[in-house]
């Protein structure tokens, strides 16, 4: 069968408003070139981010009405840490209110300035969170991970080699720790192999350097190895997430993604220290450590989402539907990330937009050109989330890829969705070179992409 079913149906509906591209642009205009300020309400197709937006299912709706809002002990942490335990496999785990703060915590206890974390790649919170400990975030994903057109299976996969000449350079007291982002958000949403994880693993034992997994998309990356390595075709998706995890010795979560629910994340490892440490610091800001800053309801929605996320006709019709995208992309000759990602398309919009230079960022340009031509909202992965201006010049030192993200949020969106988003694609095909580029007028000092203003050129 060529539809993509999507293995649920709609019990309740939540409406979407059309504009028309004359109040788009007005809208455009008052948030200064920057979609993270417009209001939602005016957006048609939110694609900004797969985070926080999943669609709850009847199960975890139920698990809202049931969540014990104890202070300490809840029943709902209770079963949020036998789902964890049963898939991650770690000793302590430490709800969060959101994956962030569960790296602010982990890099609070284990950093300190001029120490490194290597990782295949840093997503931007990870990176910021790493630096402001005044650590180094070094990025060590294959060479074939760095360039979009390129076709390989597991494009996550950090360079071994490399990872083994870092950490014979500076040893572990120098490295506390290394992690592995699956699947590699800032490098396309592409997953990493079990080979991989398993290589990175031994290298990391025999140096004895913790390694921690950036677990947000952990569901999709299992099924990608089911689906592309071989040995795992009659795995269930469950069994390959527990040995992918065996590797490792800990893992921070944003239960925003592959838990399936809006709020909630959480931080789990072995190191009994640091996790001392680390309990210390989340009722410090967080709350105590059965609840985590989320209210009993969320833990027993992650509870649930956790189960959900591991159905093979749901992971199924996930990768399916993202790929559909990628393919019809593909046709319209958008150049995007090969191959589609897990949970978004990466479209190469310095490619695209090649009448643009770099310094006129491209990447952001086209994520207005989408607003506007079709009230679809992506996110800028680029020069300016990742690139920086040079004080002395003032000019834009670029990021290594100019990337569009269009993510897709779980069980949110269906096929004829999908379809309207490929139609925008085809008319901005029609006028591309009309697309003009944007300068900053305002930028703050770090993780600038949220709050930067922007003017066209
Ligand atoms: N790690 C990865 C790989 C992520 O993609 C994110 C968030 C985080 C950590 C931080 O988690 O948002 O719960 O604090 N990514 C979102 C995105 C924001 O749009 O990709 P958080």
């Amino acid at each position: 069968m060529r539809t993509i079913i999507e293995p649920f149906r709609i019990k309740t509906v939540e409406p979407i408003r059309l504009t028309s591209e004359a109040e788009r642009r007005a809208l455009l205009e008052a948030a200064h070139f920057n979609v993270f300020n417009l209001h939602a309400e005016h957006v048609l197709i939110d694609l900004l981010t797969d985070s926080g937006t999943s669609a709850m299912s009847q199960e975890q709706w139920a698990q809202v009405m049931r969540g014990d809002e104890s202070y300490a002990g809840s029943r709902s942490y209770y079963e949020m840490e036998s789902q964890v335990r049963e898939v991650f496999g770690y000793q302590h785990i430490l709800p969060t209110h959101q994956g962030r703060s569960a790296e602010r915590i982990l890099f609070s206890v284990v950093l300190k300035p001029g120490m490194t974390v290597p990782n295949n790649n840093h997503f931007d919170t990870t990176r910021a969170n790493v630096e402001y400990q005044g650590a180094e975030a070094l990025d060590l994903v294959i060479e074939e991970g760095r360039q979009p057109a390129l076709e390989h299976p597991f494009k996550g996969n950090m360079d071994v080699a490399k990872l083994d000449a870092v950490l014979r350079e500076r040893g572990r007291d120098k490295v506390p720790l290394v992690m592995l982002t699956i699947t590699n958000n800032s490098g396309g949403g592409q997953p990493v192999s079990m080979a991989n994880i398993r290589a990175v693993s031994s290298v990391c034992r025999e140096h004895g350097i913790p390694l921690f997994f950036d677990a947000c998309r952990f569901a999709e990356n299992a099924y990608f190895i089911k689906l592309r390595e071989p040995g795992y075709q009659d795995r269930t998706p469950l069994s390959i997430a527990q040995e992918m995890f065996s590797y490792g010795d800990g893992c921070t979560m944003s239960a925003k993604k592959d838990a399936l629910v809006n709020i909630g994340g959480f931080l789990s490892m072995n190191n009994d220290a640091w996790f001392q440490q680390c309990s210390n610091l989340l009722i410090l800001t967080e709350g105590f450590p059965t609840y985590g800053g989320l209210a009993g309801r969320d833990l027993g929605a992650i509870a649930q989402g956790l189960r959900e996320v591991l159905d093979e006709d749901y992971l199924r019709y996930r990768l399916a539907s993202t790929t559909y995208l990628g393919q019809h992309l593909d046709k319209l000759g958008v150049p995007c990330v090969k191959p589609a990602g897990g949970h978004a398309i990466f479209v190469d919009a310095r490619a695209w937009l090649d009448h643009l230079e770099p310094g006129q960022l491209p990447a952001q340009a086209l994520v207005c050109a989408l607003y506007e031509a079709g009230g679809i909202r992506a996110v800028e992965i680029g020069t300016v989330m990742f690139g920086r201006t040079d004080p002395q010049t003032g000019r834009e030192i670029p990021a290594p890829l100019d990337l569009v993200r269009l993510a897709i949020p779980r069980r949110v969106y269906t096929q004829s969705h999908i379809d309207y988003v490929v139609e925008v694609f085809e008319e901005l095909s029609r006028r591309k070179r009309d697309i003009r580029g944007l300068a900053f007028s305002y930028q703050p000092p770090f993780l600038r992409h949220f709050t930067a203003r922007f003017q066209r050129l």
